[in-house]
């Protein structure tokens, strides 16, 4: 596969172009590389849960540091992960519950350990500034004071995020809350509760991940796919029912994944929470760092038939191996809700934050301002609801999706240019798909005090200053 992969050079060009601006960088907008479809011929790595460390001062440890990862035979690529080579070890807490964190950095640069979704006070919070030098450790406690929920943990350097990132460093967060779950909801984690971390990568040459020579300003893409790190992923599947909690850990792609026999499937969970109720779709758009809990129904299945996930081109990006012998699935009533997503009142509030996002490349700004860490953009009282607009304010070329995070929260959204959102948003969510020219009301409160970013998760958007602070007082 990849014989006609983006090389280095034809990269080099692009690049060139690029650092001069004009209509080279125009150009690159919208141009998205095609993925290669999954040849199915690697089980899909399940990233293993983090275990509990006996006899120490602390429950987890988590450590930041290089390695090797053979995506193809016989090669090594240098890589990035925690506590091994790639990505990090699912974190599980369970709802309610606090646990404390060693984290260490072992790499030969400087590092924080975010936690996204997490709504933990500031100053554990893991934003630019939370930095842990080589060498260094930290004991953090991380409380699990909200739903449970489809978190993650990602670097947060300020301007290396994107790099970090990209190399490898990404790991699942778990907010668990089984015991009081719809007992139609799988949770047997890595056999019907199974996490899958969609990202593209572009590889040079050498096969390695050469992020200063392929880097984009505009958003790192890759015309190769890889889940939970697996390149060509398939998974075999043996249980009828199986619940997917997918995250988009891109630097910048988006996703829309379908199923490749045009089958519906159950969304169950947004970003933050399980939705206000079940819904049956057929297509789901992630973000970068957007989650979104799944349920499919493998049972309808006829022998013969083949099942992937794919994306808006027929992308396979995971194949199925299906292999239920003869198991079906009970009939699943799951939960609904009387009570609407919102209140009258909820709808009703006024705007008490307007965040404008714009631009490209290196000329990202927010409220029409770069990131600067002296300044603090925001302040918003603990505990306070108030509602917010982000407005994606097009440019010249028609302006492009940005993906709007902010730490320390789980908002609801109200409205997108002043339409309800479809069931489908009608969860917690701390990362909102903003297209060009729409405006996005939410509804968003801090349970904790500090200061927090917020930011367009285009990592390299974000490390080129598409980012400001709110103090939470
Ligand atoms: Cu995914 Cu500022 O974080
Ligand atoms: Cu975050
Ligand atoms: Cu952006």
């Amino acid at each position: 596969m990849n014989s006609n992969m983006m090389g280095g050079e034809d990269s080099e060009q692009s690049m060139g172009g690029m650092n001069q601006g004009g209509m080279g960088s125009m150009m690159n907008h919208g141009n998205v590389p095609s993925l290669a479809s999954s040849e199915g011929s690697n089980e899909l790595a399940i990233p293993p849960l983090l275990e509990k460390q006996q006899g120490q001062n602390y429950d987890y440890e988590v450590v930041a540091q290089q390695g090797t990862t053979e995506f193809f035979n016989g090669i090594s690529t240098e890589t990035y992960g925690y506590n091994g080579d790639l990505l990090g070890p699912t974190l599980t807490i369970e709802e309610g519950k606090k646990v404390d964190v060693k984290i260490t950095n072992d790499l030969n640069e400087t590092t924080t350990f975010h936690w996204h979704g997490l709504e933990v006070a500031g100053e554990i919070d893991g934003g630019p500034f939370d930095e842990i030098q080589p060498g260094e450790s930290r004991i953090i406690t991380l409380e699990a004071d909200q739903p449970a929920a489809t978190l993650w943990y990602h670097p947060h350097v300020h301007e290396m995020t994107a790099e970090q990132v990209y190399r490898g460093l990404s790991g699942m967060l778990l907010i668990d809350s089984s015991d009081k779950e719809d007992p139609a909801i799988p949770n047997e984690y890595g056999v019907n509760d199974i996490p899958l971390i969609f990202q593209d990568r572009l590889f040079d040459e050498d096969k390695q991940l050469n992020y200063n020579q392929l880097m984009n300003e505009d958003g790192t893409l890759g015309d190769v796919s890889i889940v939970n790190g697996t390149i060509n992923p398939k998974l075999t599947v043996t249980e009828p029912i199986m619940r997917f909690r997918l995250l988009n850990g891109s630097n910048a792609r988006n996703y829309t994944f379908s199923l490749s026999n045009g089958a519906s499937f159950t969304q169950i969970a947004s970003d933050g929470s399980l939705l206000d109720e079940p819904v049956e779709i057929q297509e789901l758009t992630l973000a970068a760092s957007e989650r979104a809990e799944i349920l499919i129904d493998f049972s309808k299945l006829t022998a013969e038939e083949s099942l992937a996930i794919i994306n808006d081109e027929d992308v396979e990006l995971l194949p199925f191996d299906v292999k239920l012998d003869g198991a079906t699935a009970d009939s699943t009533e799951m939960w609904t809700t009387e009570e609407p997503f919102l209140s009258q009142e909820e709808k009703e509030m006024p705007v008490e934050k307007n965040i404008e996002l714009f631009g490209m490349m290196d000329m990202v700004t927010i409220n029409g301002k770069k990131f600067d860490a002296d300044r603090i953009d925001l302040r918003q009282e603990q505990g306070v609801t108030e509602v917010w607009e982000v407005y994606n304010k097009k440019d010249m070329m028609g302006g492009m999706i940005h993906p709007f995070h902010i730490h320390g929260t789980q908002f609801k959204v109200i409205s997108r240019d002043g339409k309800e959102v479809d069931p489908d948003e009608q969860g917690l969510k701390d990362s909102i798909l903003v297209n060009p020219g729409e405006k996005v009301k939410i509804l968003v409160t801090f349970p904790e005090k500090g200061v927090y970013v917020f930011h367009c998760h285009i990592l390299e958007h974000e490390d080129n200053g598409m980012m400001g602070q709110i103090e939470i007082y």
